[in-house]
């Protein structure tokens, strides 16, 4: 009989979970994961991980996960928990433990409940305008450069841009920063992979170090020189909650700006080249899109539920518990897999297949109470980005596959997509 904490799973198993991680981090495995989401599924809904711990691969059982209230997220006292504590003592990934997605109940709730929803209907209506006029801004430059060179990489030109004018904007961020913050932004990330190594550790330091000095200034001079934009209603909230003491609001303050910040980017940035890759490469979908643009929304759900930009998010149980038939012991981590999930044919049939009418079901911005919070502002910038992308280029075409960073596993990043008109 299987008892609670049991390492399920044959040699053969974990052995092919190794080679499967390994082909993620490859060319062919980054351009392609479906192989990959396919042959995790083919070992269960639950498979046991390598270093312990267990992937969540059908759509049921991560929606399980990410939704029930018996699952927590990995904080400092699980950590403290650990057999291995000083796993978690680099700087870099301290930092992050610190963050909405790695707090659990109240502190979480508190800074939730503070935050509110800050894209509602009325913000996005008030916001749209302005993104609006960014897409444009970024598309004449795209113009400039197909015309000027034949060819332009619409990463570096336009999805990696509108993020990160339109969270600038918002938080008042002079676009003369915009390059640091997305260069730190780039290099930080790899704290938050599964198993980072000590280079890339390393790496996360210095990123880390640049990152607080950015946003500890920009939040000293917002003090000094208080505005009316969303940094100083925070400002403002978290100083009336500490009124003795300012370190803990500052470390607040600090803790939500840059979280928030570069949880925007690339994750933005991936969705909006997706976006113009699936729909580009085959030209008949831009076409039918362009005749049908009341669907404009649809493509970019299909686009989420087809290539999620997060790849894996970890929960930890919170008691015993059985899992899709697998008894999980308290404190066990499970790793969710979006990309499997939201092809799990159960869920989405014929799941491999682009349909921008499917209305099918992912879980690209998680579920319960760490649902991403700029879920509407992702959605807002494709729209945007999209319907002016179609109305303006009506022969745009990829010169190549996208190209990823093979470094990653849990964030995908596209560095480029070299497109001409
Ligand atoms: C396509 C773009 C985006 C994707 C795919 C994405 C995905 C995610 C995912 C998977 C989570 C974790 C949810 C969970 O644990 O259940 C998350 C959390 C979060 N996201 Fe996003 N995100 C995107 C854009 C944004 C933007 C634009 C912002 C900010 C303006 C943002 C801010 C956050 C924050 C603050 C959290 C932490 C929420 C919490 O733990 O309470 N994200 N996002």
């Amino acid at each position: 009989m299987t008892t609670v904490g049991d390492i399920r799973g044959t040699v053969q198993d974990r052995r092919a979970v190794i080679s499967l991680l390994r082909r993620l981090r490859s060319d062919e495995g980054q351009a392609d994961p479906l192989p990959i989401w396919e042959g995790m599924r083919a070992l269960g809904d639950v498979v046991r991980a390598p270093w312990g711990g267990y992937f969540v691969t059908g759509f049921e059982a991560c929606s399980q996960v990410l939704r029930g209230r018996n699952w927590l997220v990995p904080d400092f006292a699980w950590q403290e928990r650990q057999p291995d504590p000083e796993r978690w003592q680099a700087p870099a990934t301290r930092e992050m433990t610190r963050t909405l997605p790695r707090l659990n109940a109240p502190t979480h709730t508190c800074q939730r409940r503070a935050l509110g929803n800050p894209f509602d209907r009325t913000t996005l209506e008030s916001i749209r305008p302005r993104v609006a006029t960014l897409a444009a801004g970024l598309l004449d430059g795209l113009e400039e450069r197909l015309r000027a060179d034949g060819e332009a990489d619409f990463v570096t030109t336009v999805a990696e841009q509108l993020p990160l004018l339109t969270v600038g904007d918002w938080l008042d961020i002079p676009p003369e920063h915009h390059a640091h913050i997305l260069d730190f932004t780039h290099r930080q990330v790899y704290a938050q992979e599964l198993l980072p190594t000590k280079s890339e550790l390393a790496v996360s330091a210095r990123a880390t170090l640049e990152m607080r000095a950015y946003f500890t200034e920009l939040i000293r001079q917002r003090r000094a020189r208080p505005g009316n934009d969303v940094l100083t209603g925070w400002i403002h909230h978290w100083d009336a909650q500490y009124p003795d003491d300012r370190a803990a609001a500052d470390q607040v303050i600090y803790d939500l700006t840059m979280f928030i910040t570069i949880a925007s980017l690339e994750t933005s940035a991936v969705l909006l080249a997706n976006a113009v890759w699936f729909l580009t490469q085959d030209p008949s979908r831009a076409a039918w899109l362009r005749r049908h643009p009341q669907h404009i929304d649809d493509a970019v759900e299909e686009t989420l539920r087809y290539d999620p930009p997060v790849v894996v998010n970890s929960r930890v149980a919170a008691d015993d518990t059985v899992l899709a038939g697998t008894p999980i012991a308290k404190d066990t981590t499970v790793h969710v897999l979006y990309g499997a999930a939201a092809h799990d044919p159960r869920r989405n049939p014929a799941p491999h297949l682009f349909d921008i009418r499917r209305g099918g079901g992912h879980l690209t911005f998680g579920g319960g109470a760490h649902y991403c919070l700029g879920a509407a502002l992702a959605r807002l910038e494709a729209r945007e980005l999209l319907t002016q992308v179609l109305e303006r280029f009506p022969t745009l075409r990829p010169l190549e596959p996208p190209a990823y960073d093979t470094s990653r596993v849990v964030f995908r990043r596209i560095t480029s997509l070299r497109v001409t008109a």
